[in-house]
């Protein structure tokens, strides 16, 4: 049995951004999420998970508080180095920023073609994400030409293609129905099953309500109270905040 401690893979520390010129976006966010973990990120439109995932892959940065990830202080990377922290991570946006006039294949195939693969592993591998997750016969089709909801499934397959070590899912179910909803979470399972850390924001509780692992509530930018059935989550993890409301 490994009784190794866990190794923090992402690490915020009072973390607070406020966008130009004043809207408070997240506010004294401290949180560490373990190599392996899969976690839930929650709150009504406009709490900050987007921002809260755009400032893990630098997309942002802080206005105050310090950012690790994969041992990499994010905020402090020189823009020469963004890239190996960019590497280390699988975004699925969530407004998917597709190639509309390149093929499905194609945006798939972009970030393993950063990375050199040779083309036949590329082509295997994105049969094989398409197929996991119903889209075998949109392989030629343009990305614009297909249904939201096929979109969204193209973005998460770009996001998890080169096996990345943090995978960023943002609102991954947003537009799909039921059953394709539980493809979309089977690969999610199965990429953290091999070792991905995943982050999911989310508004839909039935993908973590019958699920096991950890979730945040972000609430005004801030990280909620843990609710009821979760008594030691702030013990074992992020700061416990009031809801701004008491404070
Ligand atoms: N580029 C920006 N410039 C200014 N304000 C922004 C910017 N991006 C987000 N905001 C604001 O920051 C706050 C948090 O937005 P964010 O997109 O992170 O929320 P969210 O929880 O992802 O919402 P949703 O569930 O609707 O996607 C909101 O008040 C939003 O209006
Ligand atoms: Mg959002």
């Amino acid at each position: 049995m490994d009784t190794s401690p866990p190794e923090a893979m992402i690490d915020l520390i009072k973390v607070s951004k406020i966008y130009p010129p004043e809207v408070q976006a997240i506010t004294d966010i401290s949180l560490t999420v373990n190599r392996g973990e899969l976690l839930f990120l929650t709150g009504m439109s406009g709490a900050g998970k987007t921002t809260l995932l755009r400032l893990i892959s630098r997309m942002e940065k802080p206005s105050k508080g310090m950012i690790d990830v994969a041992g990499m202080d994010v905020a402090k990377l020189p823009q020469c180095k963004i890239h190996l922290l960019r590497r280390k991570i699988g975004m699925a946006y969530q407004d998917f920023k597709l190639l509309p006039e390149r093929t499905v294949a194609d945006n798939i195939a972009i970030a393993m073609e950063v990375v050199y693969r040779p083309k036949s592993s590329i082509e295997k591998r994105t049969r094989d994400l398409l197929e996991q997750l119903n889209l075998t016969q949109k392989y030629t089709a343009r990305a614009g030409e297909l249904s939201r909801g096929e979109q969204q499934r193209v973005a998460i397959a770009r996001a998890v293609a080169n096996w990345p070590e943090i995978i960023l899912a943002d609102e991954p179910t947003g537009n799909l129905d039921a059953d394709t909803t539980a493809r979309v979470m089977d690969l999610l399972h199965r990429h953290n099953r091999k070792g991905a850390t995943i982050l999911i924001a989310t508004h839909d509780k039935t993908l973590y309500q019958q699920d096991t692992h950890r979730v945040i509530e972000l609430s005004f930018g801030r990280m909620r109270a843990p609710q009821a059935e979760m008594p030691d989550a702030d013990d074992a993890y992020g700061e416990f905040i009031p809801p701004v409301s008491e404070v």
